[in-house]
């Protein structure tokens, strides 16, 4: 693969967390694979009064914990790419110190003006920074491109969200905006797409004819952290679904694009949540559940209730735990439901998409009559990375004993050290200008369009319960009767692929 154009990577808000845990690192991963630009270098901005070699010591820290590479004898090195400007980037004045800086960077290492600026900021920072980069002229394409990179949650809602969408399309283009959603750069996300498009034997089944319905389960087993105050603000809908789970439905559910070319792409995820039903009020109150954590004990241990997060209000009504039943009103889906679920302090951390397939329809083997149908597709997301289809069996033996089996395919099969994290890959393709694993502004409006309903009736129908759920369990037991067929529910997970059942090992 060539390596990107020579350019520079600025990153706002770089002494938190995520600059940290994901970006340096994929950043030096990305430098492990001799991917990175030739030329190349990132200034990290913030307002704490740092300087290089402090900086640089934190991010060695930082790389030291949580680099997945066996490989950190280039770290000194690749720190030299590293710089470090405090500036409040609030404050429109400081910018031509860090023009200056970029100035001085490209004269020095003989770069052009081709720069990424990456928001890893608190979101009311994300209309104000590119707002005064532009005023600073620090947009202007002429000496090279420049590209933003926006961590979500891009908005609070629809109306903030067009908001911002406005306010960036006031001085930016469309193509140099890339709205980042870290599930569309795992791996194992964008293998939908060549689980759909390059084997023949999905896509005939792969809709209402054949399928009965779509499970999408995305659960942690960690909670708010040390993330109260942002979470308060946020809760698992905004957090969660409303980007990285509906994503995966838009993947899951496209059509065929014409091309591998973004828009093309694109244009298919965007029609799928721009054709999801909407909710009226009374919808709400019957297909969406939520649901907060509360103090337990696991495995011994004492756990503590959501209310009683540093951070938290006492009598909060934050949601850690959403479950929607929807549907997509178009040829392909139509009637199909689609269940999605996340949550905090769940049994283990756990992503799928479960694709189930309608029974026969015709029982031949007694025995199998009250048995739902056998054939399941189980795409896991993380962890234990891989596919598992099921399907029924002969019992060895007289009679004709029908058994659910398993076939499974695990990443760790294949030859390679590692999955890249996802972090690498949308940072390098964004510095190579490749928008398709970065959100739409559409698509991204058409979220909101769906969930705004949802927001809407939980502030003002305060009979539409927080159900308690303790720490370590599987959520609310009303999410169950979302699916309303008998004999029917979700699929509980484990940590291995192969493996469910709601008390199974995790
Ligand atoms: C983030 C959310 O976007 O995704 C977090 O803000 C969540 O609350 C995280 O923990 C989950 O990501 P992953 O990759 O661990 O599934």
């Amino acid at each position: 693969m060539n390596r990107p154009e020579n350019q520079i990577l600025v990153i706002f808000g770089a002494s938190g967390d995520l600059t940290k845990r994901k970006l340096i690192p994929a950043l030096y991963s990305l430098e492990v694979l001799g991917l990175l630009p030739e030329k190349f270098a990132i200034i990290g901005v913030s307002r704490s009064g740092m300087n290089d070699e402090i900086f640089r010591e934190i991010i060695k820290d930082g790389l030291l914990k949580f680099s997945e590479e066996k490989d950190k004898s280039g770290i000194d090195a690749f720190l030299q790419k590293v710089s470090f400007l405090s500036i409040n980037a609030e404050d429109p004045a400081t910018y031509p110190q860090l023009s200056h800086k970029l100035s001085e960077l490209r004269q020095s290492l003989d770069i052009p003006g081709n720069t990424i600026y990456y928001l890893s900021t608190p979101p009311n920072l994300y209309g104000v920074i590119p707002r005064n980069l532009a005023q600073n002229l620090m947009n202007n394409p002429d000496d090279g491109w420049k590209r933003v990179i926006i961590e979500k949650p891009f908005g609070y809602d629809l109306q903030s969200a067009i908001d911002l969408n406005t306010s960036l399309l006031g001085s930016w283009q469309e193509d140099q905006i890339y709205r980042i959603d870290h599930y569309l750069g795992k791996e194992t996300v964008q293998n939908v797409l060549v689980t759909r498009f390059t084997n023949g034997i999905f896509e005939p089944l792969w809709n209402r004819n054949y399928v009965h319905h779509v499970e999408i389960t995305s659960a942690e087993s960690i909670g708010v952290e040390n993330r109260g105050p942002y979470y308060e603000g946020s809760g698992a809908l905004r957090d969660m679904i409303q980007n990285h789970l509906l994503q995966v439905v838009g993947l899951i559910a496209m059509e065929p694009p014409a091309s591998l070319n973004s828009d093309a792409i694109r244009n298919e995820t965007v029609k799928v949540l721009q054709s999801i039903r909407p909710y009226s009020p009374e919808e709400v109150v019957k297909s969406v559940i939520r649901g907060q954590y509360l103090a337990s004990t696991i495995k011994g241990e004492p756990i503590k209730g959501y209310r009683d997060e540093t951070g938290v209000d006492p009598h909060s009504k934050t949601e850690t735990y959403a479950a929607l039943k929807f549907y997509i009103d178009n040829w392909r889906w139509g009637g199909v439901p689609f269940y999605i679920r996340t949550g905090k302090r769940l049994p283990t951390r756990v992503s799928e998409a479960v694709i189930h397939f309608k029974p026969t329809p015709h029982y031949l083997f007694a025995g199998d009559r009250n048995n739902e149908s056998h054939n399941k597709l189980v795409i896991r997301i993380q962890p234990d990375e891989g596919m598992l289809l099921k399907f029924g069996m002969k019992m060895p033996g007289k009679g004709f004993d029908v058994h659910t089996v398993n076939m499974d395919f695990h990443y760790t099969d294949l030859s390679i050290d590692r999955i890249p994290d996802a972090y690498e890959r949308l940072l390098l393709d964004c510095m190579t200008g490749d928008s398709t694993l970065f959100a739409r502004g559409d698509a991204v409006m058409a979220t909101w369009k769906f969930l705004d309903p949802v927001l809407e009736a939980w502030k003002n129908n305060s009979c539409i319960p927080v159900l308690g759920y303790p720490a370590g369990t599987w959520g609310p037991e009303r999410a169950d009767d979302l699916i309303e067929e008998p004999n029917m529910t979700w699929r509980y997970p484990c940590k291995n692929l192969s493996d469910d059942g709601i008390y199974c090992e995790l």
